[in-house]
């Protein structure tokens, strides 16, 4: 069993990215900038945002924190979009999800510029991926297609299993891992909450992405042996003996399916730390792009 260590190639990569910003400094070109709008403060987004501004720092980018109280209306959010759309010195931003019940997702997801989306998220962006033509992907998936290129886990001609059909990752992994590119070729599979005999789908599986937001729902008797596991949940269980009152856990049950897997990512420290490193890595590219 290999670990597919998020850790350590999120560590390279941002190592890359940090190179290539002394190289635009030192001919003379801009500093790439990213900001971030955060809405409330519910603890898992502050960490995460948190965790953004932290790998702005280590790779030499600038980074600005736009926080916004809870009860921020659309309006007011949708005039600080328009506020950063318009800045030229921010190459890239995003809206730290979820949002809170009051504001519709979509519509704020719409007036973000393309050119600026550097999560993928915007309707332009999730075309331009769906087509194969150039574009900002998703952070997670685009995390993940590096990680397998990185280990070179073989995908050409597997059969991929995605459960969870999300917006963010479960929905555009499927759409890569099919298409004609590094890490794709695969024969894939979407399952959902509605799938019937999920058991005997993953039970052939050569790789699965799980991405369906249940604590350690994967296990051990749902799974062949020399199985690729990419595990995306993260979910914050109580937990009485830890300090902090919560573990982390996966949608994997890491005990009884790492025995059985040929690559598994550990959570935390799998795919987690690889989303950030990608984030950077199409912030870089948005200010790449405009010089
Ligand atoms: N919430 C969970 N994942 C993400 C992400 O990749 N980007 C944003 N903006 N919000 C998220």
């Amino acid at each position: 069993m290999v670990l597919l260590d998020g850790k350590k190639t999120s560590e390279d990569l941002k190592i890359e990215i940090a190179k290539a910003v002394t190289k635009l400094k030192s001919e003379g070109k801009k500093t790439p900038h990213l900001a971030a709008i955060l809405v409330g403060s519910d603890g898992a987004s502050m960490t995460y945002v948190n965790g953004k501004v932290k790998a702005c720092e280590r790779v030499g980018f600038n980074s600005t924190l736009v926080e916004l109280p809870k009860d921020t209306t659309e309006e007011i959010l949708l005039e600080n979009i328009e506020r950063l759309n318009n800045d030229d010195d921010i190459d890239g931003f995003i809206v730290q999800l979820p949002l809170p019940k009051h504001i519709d997702e979509q519509k704020v997801l719409m007036v973000i510029n393309p050119d600026k989306d550097v999560d993928g998220f915007h309707p332009t962006n999730v075309g331009r991926m769906t087509l194969d033509l150039p574009c900002y992907l998703p952070a997670t998936p685009f995390g993940i297609l590096e990680l397998l290129e990185r280990y070179k886990v073989e995908t050409s001609g597997k059969d991929v299993v995605v459960i969870g059909r999300s917006h963010i990752v479960g929905r555009p992994m499927s759409i890569l891992m099919s298409q004609k590119r590094a890490a794709g070729n695969a024969t894939v599979t979407v399952a959902h909450s509605r799938s019937k005999n999920l058991k005997e789908v993953t039970l052939k599986a050569d790789i699965i992405v799980a991405a369906l937001g249940i604590p350690e729902f994967l296990t051990g008797d749902m799974v062949k042996d020399g199985v690729t596991i990419i595990d995306v949940g993260i979910t914050r269980v109580p937990d009485e003996t830890r300090k902090r009152g919560y573990r982390l856990a996966g949608d994997v049950h890491f005990e009884s399916v790492s025995p059985k897997s040929a690559f598994i990512t550990p959570v935390p420290g799998g795919v987690g730390p690889m989303t950030i490193a990608m984030l950077m890595k199409n912030t870089l590219l948005a200010c790449q792009r405009k010089s």
